[in-house]
């Protein structure tokens, strides 16, 4: 017990990105996964991805080696959809949720120059389980980048009032929180009875997540909260000129927590990782809608394969090569400043 905690200690006072020297990040990859062996157990369990998605192989070092490929030093890893919610809104998820983050902690301590994480939550319908998680992660474990949560619940968007609790507690933190996709109840389930959500599904569901966050008002009441959209922000820099625009409505406004004004501030004010996302549609829509400073490195390992990731790094590369306001150097600048920001306090 005293060698863990000496480990975490060591960990903690050395390697964690708030602490000033060891830390570069280089070009920090936010939107990077893994398949720790309780939950891919637990995907075994309840007959595997509910997405349509093959569940690929997942190691320690093929996620070295595909941060390699896109010149990436260092990985947030994350657990995708479904995530904890798959083993319910019981103690067997709660157990499962903290397996994952002392597994992730655990690697995070193995590989301190390459890897942190954000740490898994339950289901948030478990509200009681989805803080006491917060708070381990934040007073107790101290070891997480930020949390990552999912694009809803059931049928709860994440900005609905019955998670106002977990909301206040991610304020109390300052977290950092990656908003990953979820699978969606929608009918039929699959366009063309056959083609995983992630495909065309996955970007909507960001985007209504997104701006139920702003609309409902709780990018407003946490504002030392920053959120991560992933995939440039599915179809959300497409869109957004459609979600403010309808807050010139007065009925729609009136049911509104922003004014047109204050919901264009706060899209641009999310982040956005460029995770499988980077056709020139995508990042030229995305320049038009946030600010260079906050577009982050993403690839998706290992649900998009070697092949994948080295072809959306090409053309992110063709991209940056005529923007060079997200080149490398700023994409790594800018995880960087926005990791350091939320690092937890020790
Ligand atoms: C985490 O590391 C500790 C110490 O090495 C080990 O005892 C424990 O089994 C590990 N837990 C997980 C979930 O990997
Ligand atoms: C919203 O509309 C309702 C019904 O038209 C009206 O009674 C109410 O005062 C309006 N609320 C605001 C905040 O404008």
């Amino acid at each position: 017990m005293f060698f863990i905690q000496f480990l975490f200690l060591f960990a903690s006072t050395v390697f964690l990105p708030g602490a000033t020297s060891t830390f570069s990040g280089h070009l920090a990859d936010t939107h990077i996964h893994a398949i720790p062996p309780a939950y891919a157990n637990a995907l075994d369990v309840a007959g595997g991805d509910p997405s349509g998605y093959p569940t690929p192989a997942w190691s320690i070092e093929g996620t070295i080696e595909s941060l390699a490929l896109v010149g990436s030093s260092y990985g947030v890893l994350s657990i995708s959809t479904p995530g904890v919610p798959i083993a319910g809104v019981g103690q067997t998820a709660r157990d499962l949720c903290r397996e994952l983050n002392i597994y992730l902690a655990n690697l995070t301590s193995s590989y301190p120059e390459n890897i942190g994480f954000f740490g898994a939550l339950p289901d948030w319908r478990d509200i009681d389980g989805t803080i006491a998680e917060i708070d381990f992660l934040y007073s107790t474990q101290k070891q997480a980048i930020g949390i990552g949560f999912y694009t809803s619940y059931g049928d709860l968007l994440p900005g609905d009032p019955t998670f106002k609790a977990i909301w206040d507690k991610l304020e109390s933190y300052k977290a950092l929180a990656f908003l990953h996709p979820g699978v969606m109840d929608v009918y039929p389930r699959f366009i063309g009875d056959f083609l995983p959500q992630p495909i065309i599904d996955y970007p909507q569901a960001t985007t209504r997540a997104a701006v139920d966050l702003v609309f409902s008002g709780v990018v407003s009441n946490t504002p030392n909260v920053d959120i991560i959209l992933s995939h440039a922000g599915g179809t959300l820099p497409y869109f957004a000129e459609r979600a403010w625009g309808s807050l010139l409505i007065p009925s729609i406004e009136n049911r509104s927590a922003v004014d047109s004004a204050t919901a264009i501030a706060q899209f641009r004010n999310f982040y956005y990782d460029i995770a499988l996302s980077a056709s020139p549609t995508q990042l030229n829509g995305l320049l038009q809608n946030t600010n260079p400073s906050h577009v982050l490195m993403g690839t998706d390992y290992p649900y998009a394969d070697s092949t994948l990731i080295a072809s959306s790094n090409d053309e992110y590369l063709d991209f940056a090569a005529a923007h060079p306001e997200i080149a490398a150097p700023v994409l790594s600048k800018n995880a960087k400043v926005l990791i350091e920001r939320h690092a937890p306090i020790n």
